[in-house]
């Protein structure tokens, strides 16, 4: 099998290796790797990220489970994760995320069409005071109204289209 992880990333993986004293504490952050590749933490991703931390798929497969950080299923490029817990909720973050959900045409967890966006709620990020906030592929953007947020989508779609 070719190790897709071990192949474009060699010198990201011996550095994250370097921290470390075993190569299978490494395996949080290469899970991390795998998940920026793939969009998700895939099965081919955990073959890879188990094969370098010389560990079994099935362990590899337990902490990837296990943490909520860690997404089985396929985001969008773009995982725009809302809180909405009860302080972020009394700064409007509901309103927000229900017309978030509405711009972009989608439900709760869901991903548009074109693959770029998928968008979730979620629990206390520690922001409380910068409502509505939210994550992006884990960076937070706060203190957000719908005029911002549109210009972040137009600014994110822009980004991406040179990425090709
Ligand atoms: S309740 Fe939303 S960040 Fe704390």
């Amino acid at each position: 099998m070719t190790n897709r992880l071990a192949e474009k990333y060699k010198d990201r993986i011996e550095q994250t290796f370097a921290k470390y004293p075993t190569k299978r504490s490494a395996v949080m952050p290469l899970l991390f790797l795998a998940q920026e590749e793939y969009g998700w933490v895939s099965p081919e991703g955990i073959l890879e990220v188990a094969e370098l931390c010389e560990l079994d798929p099935t362990q590899v497969d337990s902490i990837a489970g296990f943490y909520t950080m860690y997404s089985e299923t396929p985001k969008g490029k773009y995982w725009l994760q809302v809180c909405t817990d009860l302080p972020c909720a009394l700064r409007g973050a509901d309103q927000f995320y229900a017309d978030l959900k509405e711009y972009l045409g989608v439900g709760d967890g869901e991903t548009t069409d074109d693959g770029m966006f998928t968008v979730d709620h979620v629990m206390c990020l520690a922001a409380c005071d910068r409502a509505p906030m939210l994550q992006c592929n884990f960076h937070y953007v706060e203190n957000l109204d719908m005029d911002k947020m549109k210009a972040l989508i137009e600014q994110w779609r822009a980004e991406a289209s040179d990425d090709k």
